[in-house]
């Protein structure tokens, strides 16, 4: 790992204490699914449904516990991370060590978050379904494991691209976001059923840009845990 390079990533968390509680007890949910529950991967139905807002908010709320949390881009397709948390300069990513072109550690950034390393996406690949399919990925779940407590994957929405099919049954258990009233339950129901024929876990959904619609309970909590 490059110790002169480092990310500064922006959270949902720290947006507001409500959110902060949501992330809590997504994290102790997936605690109880179990401790052999480490690596994760996220996904949706479509494009925009906030996989990559809530797998990132996800790697941190492990990360606040004192776990060493790896949050891996594996949209290669495309990312936005490299815009949204402004990070400049070249860091060769997943697409460059599948394709053999950087080593493990070359690829490792830390953030600004102690115990959050990431690994970004890496220049876009021409066939990222047939990079994630061979033996380099499966290797490079095998060293995050031996290093970290917990990887926490983002991916393409299934609705449009297979490649979250491919990297969920590589990992412990899959977490499927659904953006509230956007989704048919028919799509949804077919992704599920895709990731089933898969042999993807699935660890559960999170209802993703829901109304809290309880105001009150929520400056009740805040005015005492400012
Ligand atoms: N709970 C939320 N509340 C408010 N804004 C949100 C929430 N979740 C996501 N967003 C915003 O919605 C937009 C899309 O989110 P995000 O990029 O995480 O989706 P995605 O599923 O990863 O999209 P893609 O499939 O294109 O990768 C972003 O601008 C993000 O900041
Ligand atoms: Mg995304």
């Amino acid at each position: 790992m490059d110790k002169n390079k480092q990310i500064t990533l922006s959270f949902m968390a720290d947006r507001s204490y409500f959110i902060s509680e949501a992330f809590k007890s997504l994290r102790t949910n997936i605690l109880f699914c179990g401790s052999d529950i480490r690596c994760i991967a996220v996904t949706s139905v479509l494009p925009g449904d906030g996989k990559s807002t809530v797998s990132l908010d996800i790697a941190k709320s492990f990360s606040d516990t004192g776990k060493n949390v790896l949050f891996v881009d594996a949209d290669m397709r495309k990312s936005v991370n490299a815009v949204r948390h402004k990070i400049s300069g070249s860091f060769p990513g997943l697409s460059e060590f599948l394709s053999g072109q950087a080593c493990f550690t070359d690829i490792i950034t830390e953030t600004q978050t102690p115990f959050l390393n990431m690994v970004v996406s890496g220049m876009f690949p021409p066939d990222p379904v047939e990079l994630l399919g061979n033996n380099r990925f499966s290797e490079f779940i095998d060293k995050c494991r031996r290093i970290y407590d917990y990887i926490i994957i983002d991916t393409p929405p299934l609705g449009a691209v297979i490649d979250a099919a491919v990297v969920a049954p590589r990992c412990d258990g899959v977490i499927v976001v659904i953006p509230e009233g956007k989704i048919s339950s028919k799509l949804a129901v077919s992704v599920k059923d895709q990731l089933e024929k898969s042999n993807c876990r699935i660890l559960g959904a999170v209802m993703n840009f829901a109304k809290s619609g309880n105001d009150s309970y929520k400056h009740y909590y805040s005015s005492k845990n400012p």
